[in-house]
C-alpha cells in the first residue's frame, strides 16, 4: 500500500512560502509528512499564519526572514533551516517577482531586479544548500513559468528570467547528479482570487483547452509529485497549464 505520508522524516525549505503558491506547496509537503522551513521577506504576518496551519498538520515548522537576492541572507537562512530541522532533503525555489511592462519601457533597474529574484536567487539558494542536500541525496524543485516558454510581449524581463530558471534546472540536474535530482514546475494561468484580474482570467480560461484556470492546489500537487518522485526523474520542466501552451 502507498504511504499517505511519503515524506515523513524528510525536511523541506520553501522560499517565499508565506502565501499564495509557496504556502500551497509548503502545506502540500507538510501534508505528505515533511518538516517545513519557509522563508519570507515582507509577509511576516502571513508567514506566522502559515506556520500555524503547517503545525496543525503535525509536523515541525519554522519561518525565517530572508532576502533571496542577498548572498549573506541566503546563507544565513539555509544555515538556520538546517539547524532547526536537522538537515535538508528538499529545496523549493519558489520566491520570485512578476511585473508587466511594455518592452521599450523596461528600465535597467527593473530588468536586473527581476533577474536577481527569478534567475539568480534559485542559483544562490541551491548553492548554499548543496552540501546539505548532497548528504541526504535530496531534491531541488524550481518554480518556472509558462512565461519561460511562451514569449509574452509585455514581460520580456520576466519571460527571459524564467527561461533562465528552466535552463538552470537542466544544468543543475546534470551538474549535481547523481546525488541531487533537480526539476521545475512551470505554472500557467493560476487564479488565486485577485479581484482586479477577474476579466483577464475569464479571457484566459476561454483560450485554455481545459476551459478554466489552474488552482494553487494543482501547482502544489506538481511540487509534491517531484518531491516524492523517483530520483531517476531529473532535469524535467513540468508545465501545469491546462493545455494553454499546446
Ligand atoms: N501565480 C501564478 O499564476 C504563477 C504563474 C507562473 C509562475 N509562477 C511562479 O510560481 C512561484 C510562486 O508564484 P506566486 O504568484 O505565489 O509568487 P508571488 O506571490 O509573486 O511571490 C512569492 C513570494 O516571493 C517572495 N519574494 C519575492 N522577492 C523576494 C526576495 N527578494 N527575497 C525573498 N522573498 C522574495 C515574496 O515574499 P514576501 O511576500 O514575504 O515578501 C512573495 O510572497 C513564483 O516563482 C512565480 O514566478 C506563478
Amino acid at each position: 500500500m502507498l504511504s499517505t505520508q511519503p515524506l515523513r522524516g524528510k525536511t523541506a525549505l520553501i522560499t517565499g512560502g508565506a502565501k499564495r503558491l509557496g504556502r500551497a506547496s509548503a502545506l502540500a509537503l507538510a501534508e505528505a509528512g515533511a518538516d517545513i522551513a519557509i522563508t519570507f521577506r515582507n509577509s511576516a504576518r502571513e508567514a506566522r499564519e502559515t506556520l500555524v496551519d503547517i503545525s496543525a498538520l503535525g509536523v515541525r515548522a519554522v519561518a525565517l526572514g530572508c532576502d533571496v537576492t542577498e548572498e549573506k541572507s541566503v546563507k544565513e537562512a539555509v544555515r538556520e533551516a538546517v539547524k532547526e530541522l536537522g538537515g535538508l532533503d528538499i529545496l523549493v525555489n519558489n520566491a520570485a517577482n512578476y511585473e508587466t511592462v511594455e518592452f521599450e519601457e523596461i528600465t535597467v533597474k527593473q530588468w536586473d531586479a527581476i533577474f536577481a529574484s527569478n534567475a539568480r536567487s534559485p542559483f544562490l539558494v541551491s548553492r548554499a544548500a548543496l552540501k546539505h542536500l548532497r548528504q541526504r541525496k535530496g531534491k531541488i524543485i524550481n518554480m518556472g513559468s509558462l512565461g519561460g516558454i511562451l514569449p509574452w510581449t509585455t514581460h520580456a524581463h520576466y519571460c527571459s528570467s524564467k527561461a533562465a530558471a528552466h535552463m538552470l534546472t537542466r544544468v543543475m540536474a546534470k551538474a549535481l547528479a547523481p546525488e541531487i535530482a533537480v526539476n521545475a514546475v512551470a505554472p500557467g494561468m493560476i487564479d488565486l482570487g485577485e479581484k482586479a484580474a477577474k476579466p483577464f482570467f475569464r479571457r484566459m480560461a476561454k483560450q485554455t483547452p481545459m476551459k478554466r484556470n489552474g488552482t494553487g492546489e494543482e501547482i502544489a500537487a506538481a511540487v509534491r509529485f517531484f518531491a516524492t518522485a523517483p530520483h531517476f526523474i531529473t532535469g524535467q520542466i513540468l508545465v501545469v497549464d491546462g493545455g494553454l501552451s499546446l
